[in-house]
């Protein structure tokens, strides 16, 4: 890798102060910020032992708050708690033990709502039943369901007694989930039937099947809840119905005191080799992380309906539609599938229907929101919204600016978070009340967190460079599964210690402005050298997507003689524009107008639809291959639509 020159040319100068109305009633005010950013900065590790000791309880207090042997952090060493207890039952008798703790609705339009004292039920015979089956404190159970209520209980049933879930994306394939349970030896996986989603059933069941006929050998049986009610197999001693061994099942389980490094959990991702990466996070310091982030970014407030659109198998859903809400003892509301083509509008009708107050999503989805107008979102009374969030990949900013007035009509803030699967919780986000937003920026770290922005010695580089993380914070990873050296090499070596100090490096690029804002221009390999120029692939998007005719945009680098890399463009147009040479060199004059000349693309092909993993992010290594003109290679299972490669091949 070589010096990074980043580029960030995109100007973007409105600004938005949160609503006057807003920051009355926020948790935090500006003037509380100030004190809380005076003791973050003061003493660290005191802020976080304070907010430990008020936020959680605790079956044992700890003896030391960090200890840290880079890059190996144990937070709250000595203590125990447990997640579970921190979700269900402390709330059972702080006055929330009849409030609405899921509001579920299904795709067909089945609804299921449970309060605390029923969820907390269910999470126990759960436990049980996990018991009953051989699970037992440190075992590892497979997690593959749709987005139904019984995925929040089964995960929080394993941190109840102890065990470590792995929850693999119900759109992941066979193949995928396989390598998932084999790595991280699972000895139980919990699945359903299938699930809904885009008005189809996904089989999760045969899957499943297909997964474990490769061998397994650690899996022993397989828990299965009946969602859709289609035929599946059951094998005899290994599968069992989950409607059949729930009757017998005690309804009381107490949560396990757990040490607050206990794993609580491992969850797979993409590195930049083919082999995914277990990123385990542990008990005590997610929990509080997890629990401290969410309350002060999404405000929440006793009365909210909190709607997080993610998957319960990506890090968001764990992270902000179970872990962080519950343990504040919020309504969160779920819902079963992804947008409907059949029903473009159906968030929008969610959203007035249940009277979501707070919504969190990517921008992705919001860019396909953009482009099916603004008069869906307007049929809709979505009056009940008070905060929007997104979350998953830069956001450009007109696609910010739609969100803000079209969907929050100007009355919302908008939380632009960046984090991770490894960093556990949001790292960089505003704080509704507080921080004035500029479209497309993340704007400030959280209190406590020592983001910056470095060259690769580690050097300040504010104008463009390496995003990374100079102290321990409890939510961080705590190793790869099984890989402590890649762990190492991947996160804390890449950037050379220097002096006892160590940064933790995201794989972003970022700069920082004249107000100390972040601007995160995507992934490092992600950046495009031109001519020896850097350019941020999402300020090009940007650009492009500003313009009438487009809806979506993706700009990778191909190789060139002469300028190093030139820009290809895969272009979707907007409704009613068709494809043509008029509309090409306008749309490059475009980006030109937008960025500079050196930013004027090479080519622009127009496409119909991108290569975009399951979670929604763009595959631009897919896209890099099919500008360089080479074969497609490497793994391409986490893709969503395996046509979208074939069209845009044929479509060269
Ligand atoms: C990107 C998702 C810009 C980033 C929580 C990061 C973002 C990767 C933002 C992590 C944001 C996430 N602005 N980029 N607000 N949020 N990213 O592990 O490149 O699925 O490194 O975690 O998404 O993706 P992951």
């Amino acid at each position: 890798m070589s010096q990074p020159a980043l580029e960030s040319i995109l100007q973007e100068k409105r600004l938005f102060p949160p609503p006057p109305s807003f920051v009355q009633r926020a948790r935090i005010t500006p003037e509380r910020y100030q004190q809380i950013c005076q003791e973050a900065e003061a003493d660290p590790l005191g802020f976080w032992e304070r907010l430990a000791q008020q936020e959680l309880h605790w079956f044992q207090p700890w003896q030391q708050v960090l200890h840290w042997d880079p890059p190996q952090a144990q937070w709250f060493v000595g203590g125990q708690l447990n997640l579970s207890y921190n979700c269900l039952d402390r709330h059972l008798d702080n006055g929330r033990r009849h409030k609405p703790a899921l509001i579920w609705e299904g795709e067909p339009g089945d609804t299921r709502t449970l309060t605390y004292e029923q969820l907390h039920r269910e999470v126990c015979r759960w436990a049980n039943g996990l018991k009953s089956l051989g699970i037992q404190k440190g075992d590892r159970v497979g997690i593959y369901m749709p987005m139904i209520p019984e995925a929040v209980m089964a995960m929080l049933a394993c941190a109840r007694i102890g065990a470590a879930h792995t929850v693999v994306f119900g759109g992941f394939s066979a193949e995928a989930l396989k390598e998932r349970l084999r790595d991280a030896e699972a000895k139980v996986v919990i699945t359903a039937d299938g699930g809904w989603r885009k008005d189809a059933i996904v089989p999760l069941k045969s899957q499943v099947d297909l997964a474990l006929a490769e061998g397994v050998p650690s899996v022993e049986k397989v828990l299965v809840v009946q969602r859709t009610g289609q035929a599946v197999s059951m094998i005899p001693d290994r599968d069992i119905w989950w409607h059949e061994l729930a009757p017998s099942l005690e309804e009381a389980c107490p949560a396990e005191p757990m040490d607050a490094e206990a794993m609580l959990f491992i969850l797979y991702t993409s590195g930049t080799t083919g082999k995914p990466k277990g990123v385990v996070h542990t008990s005590g310091g997610y929990n509080l992380y997890t629990h401290v982030t969410c309350q002060w970014i999404f405000d929440l407030q006793e009365e909210d309906i909190y709607w997080c659109t993610a998957d319960v198998g990506w890090i968001t859903g764990h992270s902000y539609i179970v872990y962080g809400p519950l343990s504040n003892g919020a309504t969160v509301f779920m819902y079963e599938g992804a947008p409907r083509p059949a029903k473009p509008d159906c968030f929008w009708e969610l959203i007035a229907r249940h009277r979501i107050s707070i919504f969190y999503t990517a921008p992705t989805a919001i860019r396909a929101f953009m482009k099916s107008g603004d008069a869906l979102p307007r049929r809709h009374d979505l009056s009940s919204l008070r905060l929007l969030g997104t979350v998953g990949e830069p956001i450009n900013p007109e696609a910010w600016m739609w969100y803000y007035t079209v969907i929050g009509s100007g009355r919302c803030p908008i939380v632009d978070t960046w984090w991770q699967t490894e960093t556990g919780g949001i790292m960089i986000s505003p704080l509704p009340g507080v921080t004035p937003t500029k479209p497309g920026s993340a704007t400030r770290p959280f209190p406590g967190i020592a983001a910056d922005v470095v060259d690769m010695e580690g050097n300040p580089a504010p104008e463009g460079g390496y995003l990374v993380i100079r102290r321990p914070w409890p939510g961080m990873m705590r190793t790869l599964y099984k890989d402590p050296q890649r762990f190492r090499s991947s996160y804390w070596e890449r950037i050379p210690p220097k002096d006892g100090q160590y940064f933790y490096f995201a794989g972003d690029g970022a700069r920082r402005d004249e107000d100390g804002y972040f601007w995160v221009m995507g992934r490092v390999d992600d950046v495009i050298n031109v001519a020896g120029h850097r350019l941020g692939t999402m300020e090009l998007e940007s650009a492009l997507v500003s313009h009438p005719a487009v809806a979506e945009a993706a700009v990778v680098g191909r190789p060139d003689e002469i300028k190093g890399e030139a820009i290809v463009a895969f272009v979707i147009l907007a409704e009613g524009y068709g494809p043509g040479e008029a509309l090409r060199q306008a749309l490059m004059q475009h980006v030109v107008e937008e960025i500079g000349a050196i930013a004027r693309p090479s080519e622009i092909r127009f496409t119909e639809a991108l290569p975009k993993t399951r979670s929604g992010k763009i595959m631009r290594r897919l896209l890099r291959q099919l500008a360089a003109g080479s074969g497609i290679s490497g793994d391409t299972s986490t893709l969503e639509d395996l046509g979208v490669l074939e069209r845009l091949r044929q479509g060269v």
